[in-house]
């Protein structure tokens, strides 16, 4: 199996670290130093996560030069659903005029694209679909406190999609995935699940809302990303020096550069676009991939690592050999 198109789509409203400024106790050169980050893009009251992955979608069908009917199967990576049901893939389906195939949601966060490429690899190799639709979206700014100072400057909005084929060559090479759901408190939004069903008090306590401990996350998020990557390039029989790029997800660039330093991979092997876009959780790698590709940076033969660490806690790697 192999990639055929990429696409990617963030809202048009950008909110930069001075415009966080305005209204948060904090500062350009705060979260500059401490995160990487200079602009977020959040989607207006009428654009909700579906919007999003269907431009994105879109966008890599065209890549492809294929059509919507084409595909077999629309998975859709996200923490931010339009609703808690129907899926958020069978909207995307019907926006994009297919309301026959099978649709579906993953929803582990961060993580979500790893997951995702993991499972839609199965299902094409083992030769239940040929063609897969595989998109990361989310809406976070939906379900942040803007007023928390700690993560009302970290998250943004966006979608990432590609478009997964069968074929005689096969980029698929490994996959190491992993998950620890004995701390949740670390990075969850509690409220409005089945354990906190939404009352007044719940959201006057803000629980539907993310929340993050993000000393102790950040540390999880270096150790975990590094061992997966270091598992998947050994389960491909490959080592550090094998690999073109590395696309982590965009959680912070202290995160990526402390990555980096562990691996040996010198900046130009490291994608990152964390300033221009935040943390868009299951967004951030399928966007940056699809950035990467359509900049003409990614030849046949390269060796891509995708990593990526998130709510759950979870994470995983994968090793990918781009080919044409
Ligand atoms: N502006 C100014 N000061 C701030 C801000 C802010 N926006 N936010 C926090 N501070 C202050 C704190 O109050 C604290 O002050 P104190 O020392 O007086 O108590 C000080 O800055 C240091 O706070 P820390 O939380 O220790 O800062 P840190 O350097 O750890 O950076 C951050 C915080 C950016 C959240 C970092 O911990 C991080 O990126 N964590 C990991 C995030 C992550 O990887 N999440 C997983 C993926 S996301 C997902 O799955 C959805």
């Amino acid at each position: 199996m192999k990639i055929v198109g990429v696409g990617h789509y963030a809202p048009p409203r950008v909110v930069t670290n001075h415009d966080l400024e305005s209204w948060l106790d904090t500062t350009d050169d705060w979260i500059t130093t401490r995160t990487g980050m200079k602009r977020r893009h959040w989607a207006s009251e009428e654009e909700a996560t579906s919007d999003l992955a269907t431009a994105a979608a879109s966008a890599a069908l065209v890549h492809a030069g294929m059509r919507a009917q084409e595909i077999d199967c629309f998975i859709v990576a996200t923490v931010t659903p339009d609703y808690y049901f129907p899926a958020t893939a069978c909207l995307v389906a019907s926006k994009l005029g297919v309301t026959d195939k099978p649709a579906f949601d993953i929803g582990i966060a961060c993580s979500g694209f790893i997951y995702g490429l993991t499972v839609a690899s199965g299902l094409i190799r083992s030769g239940v679909y040929q063609r897969v639709m595989l998109i990361g979206a989310e809406t976070l700014s939906k379900i942040l406190d803007k007023h928390d100072r700690s993560t009302a400057i970290l998250f943004g909005d966006g979608a990432g999609a590609v478009i997964l084929q069968r074929s005689a060559e096969d980029s698929f090479l490994a996959s190491d995935l992993g998950a620890d759901g004995s701390r949740p408190e670390l990075l969850y939004a509690e409220g409005s699940g089945a354990r906190r069903p939404l009352d007044h008090a719940a959201l006057d306590a803000k629980v539907h809302l993310i929340h993050m401990q993000g000393r102790e996350t950040f540390k999880l998020a270096v150790q975990r990303m590094v061992d997966a990557t270091g598992s998947v390039l050994k389960k491909a029989n490959l080592a550090k020096a094998d690999v073109t790029f590395l696309v982590p997800h965009q959680a912070n660039r202290r995160i990526i550069d402390a990555m980096a330093r562990y691996l040996d991979l010198p900046d130009e092997k490291v994608v990152v676009n964390i300033s221009e876009y935040g943390n868009t959780s299951a967004a951030s790698i399928p966007m940056a991939l699809s950035e990467t590709v359509r900049a003409g940076l990614v030849k046949p033969e390269d060796l891509i690592v995708f990593v990526a660490f998130g709510g759950g806690l979870s994470w995983g790697a994968v090793a990918w050999r781009w080919t044409a």
